[in-house]
């Protein structure tokens, strides 16, 4: 409706909807302290993320007793960040939104504790937030500040995605398959029975050298290589259609990897990622679209670090032109860890009437759907 009129814009700030809900979110389960401010749970308005990426890569993965010091040493100004990059004030922010689990317990900790604090003292509602249905929920960002604004699906897809749907989740401790029935509901119909999707690309990474996090260095690496080069398995779980498994694709590269050596053979690095990200991509394509035939729904989504992976996107676009269904894939920014998609989660949570106490705690091995 109107425009406030009780207060004066200063300059810089943004015009904001009596009735507009303005979730200041925060994330820090892993490796990057996040902090954005979302608009009606569809337009991230800031989204500020300071990585540790470079900290961990010379130990070749997350070290958490570092992650949580610097998670502490980066909050406030990651916070006050995303609110001045938005253009909002405390006052104007409607709930704050956390990610509570699951993650690194020292690293959450930090989040939900200034959570806790900006909360209590700004007489604001607490939302605590599952780090997957934030993942998820960056297919509902449509509109992004900077490269992405309008919208975050190819032009064969509904411009607004809403329940139900499929969603494939592939991140580096997750891969699930699931049916988002509605907001914030999810039923599980498949998920690895041993490495994540993400923790593959970590591991085979590492392997040949490419150094941490192994995805994107797989994903450029793989442009320059043959997909058929090396003939690698596709593992299938019996009697689980959707569920995956990636151990046996680890053990068959750290095998080609022994063998050349040993043998004096030369690894062709593009070669070799090119043929592992096709046998991950496959196995990953092939589960969602039949999930999505099989439960008869006609929107998939994917979610989550390997979400960004260009050959995973192009091979969805590809098998869902064909099988007639609309695609979904969040800006690659919002498929690594940030605060914008913790922000989605939360609007909806808070709609649906979530809150949180005081008591709010970390959670590592928090289950999906659990609250
Ligand atoms: O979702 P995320 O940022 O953190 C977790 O919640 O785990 O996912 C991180 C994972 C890492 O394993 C990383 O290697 C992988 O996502 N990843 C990728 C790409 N970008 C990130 N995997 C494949 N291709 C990429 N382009
Ligand atoms: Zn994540």
């Amino acid at each position: 409706m109107g425009r406030r009129a009780d207060r004066q814009n200063k300059p810089g700030e943004r015009d904001m909807e009596e009735k507009d809900i303005l979730i200041l979110a925060i994330e820090s389960s892993c490796d990057e302290t996040a902090a954005a401010v979302v608009r009606n749970g569809r337009e991230a308005l800031s989204n500020v993320i300071a990585s540790q990426i470079a900290l961990h890569t010379q130990f070749g993965g997350v070290v958490p007793e570092i992650a949580s010091r610097k998670h502490i040493e980066q909050i406030n100004q990651v916070i006050t960040g995303a609110l001045t990059e938005a253009g909002v004030s405390l006052s104007d922010i409607t709930a704050i939104g956390v990610t509570y689990g699951p993650g690194l317990v020292g690293a959450l900790l930090v989040g939900v504790a200034a959570a806790k604090a900006i909360a209590y003292a700004a007489k604001k509602p607490l939302i605590g937030v599952h780090h997957i249905e934030g993942h998820v929920a960056a297919n509902f960002i449509t509109s992004y500040p900077g490269q992405l604004s309008g919208r975050s699906a190819p032009a064969s897809a509904k411009p607004k995605l809403e329940p139900p749907f499929v969603c494939l989740i592939v991140s580096g401790g997750h891969t699930h398959l699931v049916i988002v029935k509605d907001y914030g509901e999810f039923e599980i119909i498949g998920r690895t029975r041993d490495d994540a999707a993400g923790e593959a690309f970590d591991k085979v990474a590492r392997a040949v050298g490419l150094g941490y996090p192994g995805g994107p260095k797989v994903d450029q690496a793989a442009r320059d290589g043959n997909p058929h080069a090396i003939k690698f398995p596709r593992a299938k779980v019996e009697g689980a259609p959707y569920d995956f498994s990636f151990s046996g694709l680890k053990s068959a590269v750290l095998n080609h990897i022994n063998h050349a050596k040993m043998t004096g053979e030369a690894i062709h690095v593009p070669d070799l990622a090119a043929s592992f990200q096709k046998a991950v991509v496959e196995a990953l394509v092939n589960r969602a679209i039949l999930a999505a035939k099989e439960y008869g729904y006609d929107k998939l989504a994917i979610a989550g670090g390997v979400a960004s992976n260009s050959a995973l996107r192009a091979a969805m676009i590809e098998a869902c032109e064909k099988n007639h269904l609309y695609f979904y894939y969040p800006a690659p920014i919002l498929c690594t860890d940030n605060a914008a998609m913790i922000g989605a989660a939360a609007y909806y949570e808070y709609q649906k009437g979530i809150r949180h106490g005081w008591d709010l705690n970390a959670v590592p091995n928090l289950k999906l759907g659990e609250r």
